[in-house]
Formats: structure tokens, sequence, C-alpha cells
């Protein structure tokens, strides 16, 4: 099943797909040290967490004293991010639109972007604008951290449908990879109910090439690559593709 060019208004619900998962939050804190250790940014200093979600990584910079603004398009995440602002009492800038038309100049010391949370768009020239906008929001000399999943892995292990319990519901994968990216299809169903919601979106395939010269088409140079929050090198087989760029 193809996804529509507007997928992306519909996909993230709670209801349907949670970045928050208990899983994930429990990672989010260990990542974030990774990114901070990257960014080397001192308190006070200012962090746009481009695509922010349930801000499970922004508490996390909030926390060491960092001015942080969480950017996402989804009204559900930015108010989940807001609470849980609130829960840790930190204080986070919360901002809703499209990250292909970001409005920000020069405001911010560094950028993230984690969790493939970008390569969206079914017209490169979209993902393009959305560095070239991070790459304007950011001050002379600002970096750009990038984390998303490795196409050169995905391609190699292509496996076309897969399934797992995830203990309330089952959730069901079908994969249809094109020279750009891959079309997926997810589909959930409750094991009380029975009930099934199938969605599917589209992910561009990036590799380090790939990723690295769009990098420096929206003026960041990359300095370093790894695959994975541990710091491993990056190769074929890591599941992250992760990249930290300058603005030149
Ligand atoms: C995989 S989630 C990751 C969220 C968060 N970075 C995390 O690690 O938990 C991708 C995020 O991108 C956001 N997003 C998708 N399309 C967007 C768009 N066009 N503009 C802004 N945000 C978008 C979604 O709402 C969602 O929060």
């Amino acid at each position: 099943m193809r996804p529509s060019a507007g997928w992306y208004k519909n996909f993230f619900k709670n209801s349907f797909y949670n970045p928050a998962s208990p899983a994930a939050v429990k990672k989010a804190p260990d990542e974030a040290r990774f990114v901070l250790k990257q960014l080397g940014l001192c308190r006070g200093e200012a962090l746009l967490d481009l695509c922010c979600g349930p801000g499970r990584h922004a508490v996390e910079f909030a926390g060491k004293g960092l001015n942080v603004t969480g950017f996402d398009f989804s009204a559900e995440y930015l108010r989940e991010a807001a609470a849980r602002a609130k829960k840790k009492k930190v204080s986070l800038r919360l901002v809703r639109g499209d990250m292909r038309a970001l409005k920000f100049r020069e405001e911010f010391d560094a950028a993230v972007n984690l969790f493939t949370s970008f390569g969206y768009f079914l017209n490169f020239s979209d993902d393009l604008k959305t560095l070239k906008g991070a790459a304007r929001a950011l001050k002379p000399g600002g970096l750009f951290l990038i984390d998303i999943v490795n196409g050169e892995c995905v391609r190699k292990g292509f496996v076309p449908r897969n399934w797992w319990d995830m203990g309330d519901h089952y959730h069901l994968e079908e994969l249809e990879l094109t020279r750009d990216g891959a079309f997926n299809t997810w589909t959930k169903i409750m094991k009380r109910t029975g009930k099934a919601q199938t969605k599917s979106f589209f992910s561009r395939l990036y590799t380090r090439e790939r990723l690295g010269a769009a990098l420096e088409k929206a003026g960041l140079k990359p300095l370093k690559f790894w695959g994975g929050f541990k710091g491993q090198p990056l190769s074929e087989d890591s599941i992250r593709l992760i990249v930290l760029a300058k603005k030149t």
C-alpha cells in the first residue's frame, strides 16, 4: 500500500504509533548523553530538537541546563512533551509546524533530529528544504546532529513481511523497496478486541554518501559518522546512521 504525500499528518498518533514507548523512554537518557557529548554545549546555550515528538530527548537536554526548543507537526505529541517537561520540572519552548518551513534564523547553537525523523517526503527537494531550514536556524558555526536508520543496512537485510508480538497487540510490517527508499505498511492488531489499523509511510533510504551529499548541499559540512549511540563505527551492518555536521 503506497501512502499519500501527506501521510505524516495521520500517522503520528498515539492510538497507532507511540515514539515514547517504555523501551524508547528508557533509552533516551543514554542517547541524549551521547548527543550532548558530541555537541559540547554549555549551560544556557540554545538547542533545537527538530521533530521532537513527545519530547523524550528534549526533557533530557533541558535537564542539563540547555535552552531547548522542541519543534514538531503533531499537536498530540507536543502536548505530551509539555506534560513530560512539567513532570520533570524543566522548561521547554514548543513550536508546532512543518519541518520543511522552519522560520528560525541564526537562533540556535546546535540542532538535532533524532530517531529517523527525516526522509519522509516523496520528493527529495522537500528533504533538502528541511536541511536548509535547519542550517538557517543555526548560528554561524552551529552544529547539527542527525540520527536516522541506515539505508544500506535496511537494503541488505530486506525482509518483505515480518511481525512481532508486542504484548497487547501484534505488529505487522510490509516493506517495498524502490530506488529512492521504502514504502512501509504497518498493521496493528489489538489482541483483546481484534481491531486492526493499517497505515503506510515512506522513508527515503540514506547511506553515508547520500546523506553527506544532502547535508553539504544545505550548507552543513559532515564532520563525523557513527553507527550507533555507543559511538560504534558506521558499517553496512549498522542499523543507525548518525552524522555530526557543522554550518559552513
Ligand atoms: C519517529 S518520530 C520521532 C520523535 C522524536 N524525535 C523521538 O525520538 O521520540 C518522528 C517525528 O517526526 C514528526 N514529523 C513528521 N512529519 C513532520 C513534519 N512534516 N514536520 C514536522 N514534524 C514532523 C512526527 O510528528 C514525529 O514526532
